[in-house]
């Protein structure tokens, strides 16, 4: 049995630079506010027209790819997770084997949202560990920008995310105690409409309490309604208090479920790289695992949520600035809608 190695690592993010500042121009907030209860300053936004999910994670991809030492003929599977894809269906994963000039190789796309990179590690991990494939590419993107409200009304959701992608390469290693150690995943959703978009989808809204006013009509016509782009039942909620409070149990829950089963302990983190979702959140798991500065890594603060991506954005930044070097222990962890969490151990 193999284990897997992130070989090549690569990330995007647009040029587009939005402040907080910035953000005041369409909606009732501030600077203070965003900061105080985010970490924020600043997020990035793809171009309106021109630049999509794919686009982003291609130039993430070419990164990690070359730094793999291979070429995208080289890549034999390829895992997408995206929860803002560039069409509803098919997924991003073929937009980007076709962008890339890629062989017929397999492409999956996962759909957990913040905790979607991890899944999608995982996934590959299996892959590699049984011999199926040598050379995966995993990716997370998002652009958030194309859907989310800028008015005041939506304000407690939009000025969290920003858009970005990231992407490494697995490949096979022999080399004992190296590589992917152990990845964990978890779901409950008893609370899956608390972070969530509803529309468009085959629901007809019986799982909420309020249900959205359909036309009449024997079959068909439940995709979106122009109202519901009035009243803001088309854009993303979020029960932002009720989030935060099962993240700061799960984080660490699922940290230390890695950790036990590697009989290591929290002392042996080098790098724990959390999924950026609030720094408050980040700064609370900091506190229960009782690590130091140096053990974790943030960069929200110029990036905001980028959900899918935000791990491997992170993963890849930090290992660009030099705090990530060969034998050091690697702790990535994510939470988000679903809910969905899960963790993974790496042996650099
Ligand atoms: O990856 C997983 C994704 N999501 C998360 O991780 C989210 C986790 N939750 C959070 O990060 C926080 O709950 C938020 C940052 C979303 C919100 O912070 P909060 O401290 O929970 O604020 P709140 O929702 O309780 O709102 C407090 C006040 C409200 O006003 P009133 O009712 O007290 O008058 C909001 O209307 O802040 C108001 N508010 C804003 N004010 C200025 C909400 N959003 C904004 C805003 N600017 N952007």
């Amino acid at each position: 049995m193999f284990q897997s190695k992130i070989a090549g690592i690569g990330y995007y993010v647009p040029k587009n630079v939005y402040t907080n500042q910035d953000l005041t121009r369409f909606m009732d907030t501030s600077d203070e506010w965003i900061q105080e209860r985010t970490g924020i300053k600043e997020r990035r936004y793809a171009d309106r027209i021109g630049e999509t999910t794919t686009t982003m994670a291609v130039e993430a991809s070419k990164i990690a790819i070359e730094r793999a030492n291979t070429t995208a003929e080289e890549i034999d599977f390829i895992i997408f997770a995206t929860l803002s894809p560039d069409y509803y269906f098919p997924g991003c994963g073929v937009l980007l084997q076709r962008e890339m000039g890629m062989k017929e190789v397999g492409a999956l796309d996962i759909r957990n949202q913040c905790s979607g990179f991890i899944y999608a590690l995982s996934v590959a991990d299996q892959f590699i560990k049984t011999g199926m494939y040598k050379n995966i590419l995993v990716v997370g993107s998002e652009k958030h920008s194309f859907a989310l409200d800028y008015s005041t009304r939506g304000r407690s959701v939009s000025v969290i995310f920003g858009d970005g992608a990231g992407a490494v390469v697995l490949q096979p290693t022999t080399e004992a105690d190296k590589g992917i150690l152990s990845t964990h995943l978890h779901s409950d959703g008893a609370d899956a409409e608390k972070l969530a978009m509803y529309y468009p989808g085959a629901s007809g809204g019986i799982w909420l309490d309020e249900k959205p006013k359909w036309p009449e009509q024997e079959l068909g016509g439940m995709l979106m309604t122009a109202e519901m782009l009035e009243d803001g039942t088309a854009f993303p909620v979020m029960d932002g208090q009720a989030v935060f409070k099962k993240a700061v149990v799960k984080f660490p829950e699922v940290i230390g479920e890695a950790l036990a089963k590697n009989n290591l302990t929290t002392q042996d983190i080098t790098l724990l790289v959390p999924h950026q979702a609030n720094l408050r959140i980040s700064q609370f798991i900091q506190k229960t695992l009782k690590l130091n500065d140096d053990q974790v890594f943030n960069n929200i603060q110029k990036y905001g949520n980028t959900t899918a991506a935000s791990v491997p954005i992170a993963l890849c930044e930090a290992w660009e600035a030099g705090k990530i070097k060969e034998g050091d222990l690697i702790c990535l962890a994510a939470f988000g809608a679903g809910f969905t969490w899960g963790s993974a151990l790496i042996r650099w």
